[in-house]
């Protein structure tokens, strides 16, 4: 993933990941992240105006694309202060690139491609010339986002091949006084010292761009199909919003959040069932002993994820959607390494609040307007374990307004 992702957080190690992340963890501040709301409520006003406008056509609707363009919409402006419009503008290059990387990735990965340098795999060989203009175009967009915070504050025409020094001061400089979206951090780091380079911002910008929206669309698309599977658990998250709006259409807040006790449980148990991130890994650097057995320095460690949600000595029952087990009486006992989808200990999920909050916000806005269903010759809609667990074929569902 490296030459995609560079040396950005999900991917650095060391010191350099040690010192990223105490330099980006304030973007994720309990505070900050409530300034977002405004953010996540108007694109996902969009996203009802948008299936709505769908349904006039047909009530089955593939409702994963839509997510997509949601997230990635939301990403790039919450996180990075730019608008890019991909809900309503056109089929977005960047997100059918994001796709053919990853598939591509994992095909490298798993081939004897992989044992290929990448500088003969990526000039001398077709699957590597093709994976090189994926990324090519998906570092494109990120320049965009980067430069579009320069044109939507001066408002002329600008078009660079690389983003200079005295640009990052210029931005720095404009953006001033503003919250702090993730990207104005990185920014402003590079004004005050030398300690990131330019290719260190945009290795950051793919990173964020990637782990901010993909990741949350496959976990709302996914929750989705769970509640369509399920009328009786959707029934009641809905009367949970009744008493929590009535038939007031005032947008959610912060302090409505608590009170939806049973969305949340229902997003836990869907994450459970349908962990975005199904595995990941971890390379040995110290001999670790676990149980009868030793890891030796230097192996490469899968953690299942995927297989531990449904270990049914910590789940009972674990094919079953039962939300209730995330009710706070019956996790009593649970190890709190049992549930890991936003993995755990210093590596964790940095965006982690931040996506819950979101998919709150897009999933109370679609849940009060809409019914989901889907038609028994899609079931069961089969995952594709790639790097995010996507549904293969898309998410055919079938939504009826309420
Ligand atoms: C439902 C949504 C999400 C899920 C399930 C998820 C899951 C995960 C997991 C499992 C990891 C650990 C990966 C590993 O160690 O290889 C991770 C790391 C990370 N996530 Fe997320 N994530 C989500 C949303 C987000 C969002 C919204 C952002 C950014 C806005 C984000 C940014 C990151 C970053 C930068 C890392 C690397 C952190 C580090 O190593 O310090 N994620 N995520």
């Amino acid at each position: 993933m490296e030459p995609w992702l560079g040396n950005g957080l999900l991917l650095s190690s060391g010191d350099k990941w040690k010192k990223d992340r105490r330099l980006l963890t304030p973007a994720f501040h309990f505070q900050i992240l409530g300034d977002f709301f405004e953010v996540f409520h108007r694109n996902a006003d969009i996203l009802v105006e948008q299936i709505i406008n769908r349904l006039t056509d047909s009530e089955e609707i593939d409702i994963f694309p839509m997510m997509s363009r949601c997230t990635l919409d939301i990403i790039s402006e919450a996180a990075m202060g730019i608008k890019v419009n991909t809900q309503t503008e056109s089929d977005s290059e960047y997100i059918k690139s994001i796709d053919r990387v990853q598939e591509m990735t994992r095909g490298r990965f798993y081939s004897v491609l992989g044992l290929l340098p990448d500088w003969i795999y990526f000039s001398l060989t077709p699957s590597g010339r093709e994976l090189g203009k994926h990324i090519q175009t998906l570092h494109s967009f990120t320049m965009n986002v980067i430069t579009g915070i320069y044109r939507s504050s001066v408002q002329i025409k600008f078009d660079v091949p690389t983003i200079s020094s005295s640009i990052l001061t210029f931005v720095c400089s404009i953006n001033a006084g503003k919250r702090k979206p993730f990207l104005d951090l990185l920014l402003e780091t590079a004004k005050r010292a030398t300690e990131l380079s330019e290719s260190d911002i945009l290795s950051q910008v793919d990173t964020f761009m990637f782990a901010g929206h993909d990741t949350t669309s496959v976990a709302l698309t996914w929750f989705l199909y769970c509640i369509a599977t399920h009328p009786e658990e959707q029934e009641r998250v809905y009367e949970e919003l009744l008493e929590c709006f009535g038939d007031s259409d005032r947008r959610c807040t912060l302090e409505d959040l608590p009170h939806l006790k049973y969305l949340e449980c229902c997003m836990k148990e869907s994450i459970r069932l349908y962990p975005s991130v199904a595995n990941f890994r971890r390379h040995i650097s110290e001999q670790v002993q676990l149980g009868d057995f030793t890891l030796p320095v230097g192996a490469s460690v899968s953690v299942q994820v995927y297989a531990l949600h449904r270990n049914e000595e910590l789940f009972p029952d674990p094919l079953s959607f039962k939300p209730e087990r995330f009710q706070k009486e019956q996790s009593i006992g649970r190890h709190p390494f049992a549930f890991i989808p936003f993995s755990a200990g210093p590596r964790n999920c940095i965006g982690q609040k931040y996506a819950v909050y979101e998919e709150k916000a897009i999933l109370i806005a679609l849940l009060r307007k809409f019914r989901f269903s889907i038609d028994k010759r899609h079931l069961p809609v089969k995952e594709t374990h790639g790097i995010i667990m996507k549904p293969a074929g898309g998410m055919p569902l079938l939504i009826t307004l309420r």
